[in-house]
């Protein structure tokens, strides 16, 4: 009798830890939106192997290149230097995909093979995101082009295009 009431008392305390640790997970560990996003990114990326390993446990802030928050639990951080193979072919990039993390500081994309952005899908897209500060966009294959799309980025602090296709003298205006 004394030691059933101490089991069941025991199972509902662990029922309780569990209901209690799955709303921690949901609150601090990622956010639904941002790991839909982020991989919606793998697959416009072609899939490189770098990155086979996202997907695989829930919490994207434990995923390779990415970086969070830990109070808010949103992506601050994406490094996706270098992760696509000349194999795959020049990149058109859509800059949509990165609007769902409002709270982006810091995003590199140096070294992918990127010619561009999609039609009307630039960086002006990213204007909104107030806290962007640093983008590296370095070895890719971006021409002038992209420049007109940049002055929108009030936030940012620091942007690299080295080794790319830019020509002639350039000027960037903020406005
Ligand atoms: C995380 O977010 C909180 C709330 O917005 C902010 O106060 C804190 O400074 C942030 N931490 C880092 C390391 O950016
Ligand atoms: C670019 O990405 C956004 C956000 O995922 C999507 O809504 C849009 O259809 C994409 N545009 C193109 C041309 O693929």
């Amino acid at each position: 009798m004394g030691l059933n009431r101490f089991s069941s008392l025991a199972g509902t305390l662990m029922i309780y830890a569990m209901v209690l640790s799955e709303s921690w997970w949901s609150c601090h560990g990622c956010l639904d939106e941002e790991r839909s996003a982020l991989l919606r990114i793998q697959s416009s990326f072609n899939y490189p192997i770098f990155l086979q390993s996202w997907g695989e446990v829930a919490d994207c802030c434990s995923w390779e290149g990415v970086g969070c928050n830990f109070t808010t639990g949103r992506v601050v951080y994406l490094d996706l230097s270098g992760i696509r193979e000349e194999g795959l072919g020049d990149l058109y990039l859509n800059v949509s995909l990165f609007r769902p993390f409002q709270e982006l500081q810091s995003l590199h994309l140096s070294g992918n093979f990127i010619v561009g952005c999609v039609e009307n899908e630039g960086f002006e897209r990213l204007s909104g995101l107030d806290s962007l500060v640093e983008l590296y966009l370095d070895e890719n294959k971006f021409d002038n082009n992209i420049l007109s799309s940049l002055g929108g980025l009030s936030s940012l602090i620091s942007l690299s295009l080295s080794g790319n296709q830019l020509k002639g003298a350039i000027s960037v205006d903020g406005n």
